[in-house]
């Protein structure tokens, strides 16, 4: 079985101290059951690798889609490699709606990522307008087929995460229900076993929005749940630790 991936988003949040603070706090919740991954803001990221080494992720909250060269304020995949990040978002909600970033865009970020070896960690979801009409599958599908351009480059080496994040269930404190939220899961895996059954092996699906330590035990206890992205919480060392402890006691079927 794949360890289950505990992913902390901190957006644009967080120190050099809640850094140190947090790491070192993840050493006591380490386990064969966890993979543990940090999304960082990017003047964060080397101070994090060379703390953790190969015990957890670190991971990008954003990386461009071209190799190198003339895009002021931009970071490339070589860089990141650089520092031994090992894992970059794609697709996150906020980026598609307050940046403008396009499916389109996110396909050819995901074909940068992967061509270059790092794991990407892509996120779909709909909005509630889009729940209360009834086309979830339809949203998550479209956007699954809309990024396509890139899966030719996975592989089970590099690992594949996708995060289903209802957009309005993130920062909001609204929720899925764990039955929900494991249909839509189950329905990305199929859709990816059917059309790209080579990412198969490697996928791993996440649930994220408005995951709690006192709420995370009954996604992750799903059995199409691999692990949750959290943001807000992940800002507190004591509850992401202890998020990160309830996942790992799901994964022992408790
Ligand atoms: P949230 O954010 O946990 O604060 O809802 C989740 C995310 O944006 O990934």
């Amino acid at each position: 079985m794949k360890p289950y991936f505990v992913a902390a988003n901190w957006k644009m949040n967080g120190s050099k101290k809640l850094v140190l603070d947090l790491i070192e706090a993840l050493q006591v919740v380490e386990s064969d059951l966890l993979d543990i991954g940090l999304f960082l803001p990017s003047p964060y990221m080397a101070e994090a690798t060379a703390m953790v080494g190969q015990t957890m992720i670190v991971g990008a909250q954003h990386v461009s889609q071209h190799e190198s060269g003339a895009f002021t304020g931009e970071v490339s995949c070589a860089m990141l490699q650089d520092l031994g990040v090992s894992a970059a978002l794609i697709g996150h909600s906020e980026r598609r709606q307050l940046f403008g970033e396009t499916d389109d865009l996110c396909g050819q970020r995901l074909k940068r990522v992967l061509k270059s070896g790092i794991a990407p960690v892509l996120c779909v979801g709909e909005t509630l307008e889009e729940r209360e009409q009834g086309i979830v599958e339809s949203v998550i599908a479209a956007q699954l087929e809309s990024i396509e351009v890139g899966f030719e480059y996975a592989s089970p080496a590099i690992g594949f995460t996708i995060a289903y994040e209802p957009v309005w269930a993130i920062g909001t404190g609204k929720q899925a229900s764990p039955e929900e939220a494991d249909e839509v899961h189950a329905f990305i895996r199929s859709r990816v076993a059917e059309r790209w059954p080579a990412l198969t092996s490697s996928l791993r699906v996440l649930y994220g929005g408005s995951v709690k330590a006192d709420n995370v035990r009954p996604f992750a206890s799903q059995p199409h749940v691999d692990g949750v992205l959290v943001g807000g919480a992940s800002l507190d060392v004591g509850t992401f630790t202890e998020i990160c402890r309830e996942v790992a006691v799901a994964g022992q079927g408790g």
